[in-house]
């Protein structure tokens, strides 16, 4: 019997989500105080230890990452847990969304478990700015884990303005950062996702390219899109992501889809926010974009997929679909702390059992499986 789930997580599950998240949160930070509160946390893991084999390893842009699992954006937003987050497995944490200057976010409560594996949040970049953000990730200089950082907007920020914003965070963190999110598909700043037009975000990478040259060169950049795209409107992103040399594409960030809100109970149908996890529409509406962007442009664009991924079955979806690397952030919560190496020992498996000897071999094979129906769109 898998205790966590049936007994301890419906406890969780009542008790305030976000504030729950921030216990954790402070409790993996104090775990990175030294190497024997490490080695209490590793206990933790999946069978006791950090999983990892050579055939789990990818490279993306040039970084290396030891198994394809990164911890999505959302997690860790100041940049507090990534050793502690790596101990648990991960190969790599993608920090924020920062933005450059403290913001409290939206008012709460602003997160809600509309059931288990299944969140819906409106936190609005609650963030503690990119000065204190850089303070947080000078602990990590050195280690060797590769940090995205995911980079947003303050709320009071016109669009005409976010270039500079943007920019401005990419050339802080410049130092910390293995690669840069461009973070165009929050639904919870207003304005945000208009950003994902293709000439706000040529703007955007444009100068975020120029602030990188600047300052030592190129790293690899993503854009993260929404799931509510339609395929015209990821094909502008894939064909503004070509232009401006990214490294790929972030599929996705979470849903404001009504119908699938209203799964959950008709009072959430036109609640503000983002719903993410352990959704059957919500993995596939993700899954499809993936589907969609490696048959376009799989050979230009790497995509790191993202979306409902609770287990190696959810996990080997994306990665057939044309991911080469994945990102998990709610299931963090619902299937506890040795998710990751759980699908990393199940996606092995899976390679042994076919004769597969590395992720590439895989990535893409069921891309032309998804259709193209905009059954999804708002
Ligand atoms: C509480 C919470 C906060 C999030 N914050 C961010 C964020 O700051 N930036 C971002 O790009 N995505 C954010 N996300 C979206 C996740 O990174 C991810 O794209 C989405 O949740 C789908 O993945 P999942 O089903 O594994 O959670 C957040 C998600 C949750 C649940």
């Amino acid at each position: 019997m898998n205790i966590y789930k049936k007994i301890i997580l419906p406890i969780l599950d009542k008790l305030d989500s976000e504030s729950l998240h921030n216990l954790v949160l402070d409790l993996f930070h104090l775990a990175e105080f030294s190497s024997a509160t490490l080695w209490l946390l590793k206990q933790f893991a999946y069978k006791r230890k950090r999983f990892t084999d050579r055939r789990l390893r990818v490279i993306l842009g040039g970084v290396e990452f030891d198994n394809p699992l990164i911890v999505g954006a959302g997690w860790d937003k100041f940049g507090r847990a990534v050793k502690s987050l790596w101990q648990l497995g991960f190969a790599g944490v993608e920090v924020g969304t920062v933005v450059a200057n403290p913001q409290p976010g939206n008012p709460k409560p602003r997160q809600f478990v509309l059931s288990s594996g299944v969140i819906l949040n409106w936190l609005g970049f609650n963030s503690p700015g990119m000065e204190a953000v850089a303070r947080n990730l000078e602990r990590y200089r050195g280690s060797g884990i590769p940090i995205g950082i995911s980079v947003g907007k303050n709320r009071d920020v016109e669009a005409k303005d976010a270039p500079l914003a943007y920019a401005t965070v990419v050339r802080r963190l410049y130092d910390f950062a293995s690669y840069f999110a461009i973070n165009v598909s929050s639904p919870n700043t207003p304005g945000l996702r208009g950003l994902q037009d293709k000439k706000p975000l040529g703007e955007i990478l444009h100068m975020v390219n120029k602030t990188m040259d600047e300052a030592g060169g190129r790293k690899p950049v993503f854009v993260k899109i929404s799931p509510d795209l339609s395929f015209g409107a990821v094909e502008d992103v894939i064909e503004v992501a070509i232009d401006n040399g990214l490294t790929g594409i972030i599929a996705t960030n979470t849903t404001e889809n009504p119908y699938i809100k209203a799964k959950y109970g008709d009072r959430w149908r036109n609640v503000q926010g983002g719903l993410s996890g352990d959704d059957e529409d919500f993995r596939r509406m993700a899954t499809e974009k993936i589907a969609y962007i490696y048959r376009r442009a799989g050979s230009l664009l790497k995509i790191i997929g993202v979306g409902g991924i609770k287990d190696a079955e959810t996990a080997l979806e994306k990665i057939k679909a044309g991911a080469s690397a994945l990102q998990v952030v709610t299931a963090i919560r619902s299937e506890g702390l040795t998710v990751a190496g759980k699908i990393n020992s199940g996606i092995l498996e899976y390679m042994e059992r076919e004769g597969i000897d590395s992720i590439e071999e895989i990535v893409g094979v069921d891309s032309g499986k998804y259709g193209q129906k905009e059954h999804y769109v708002l």
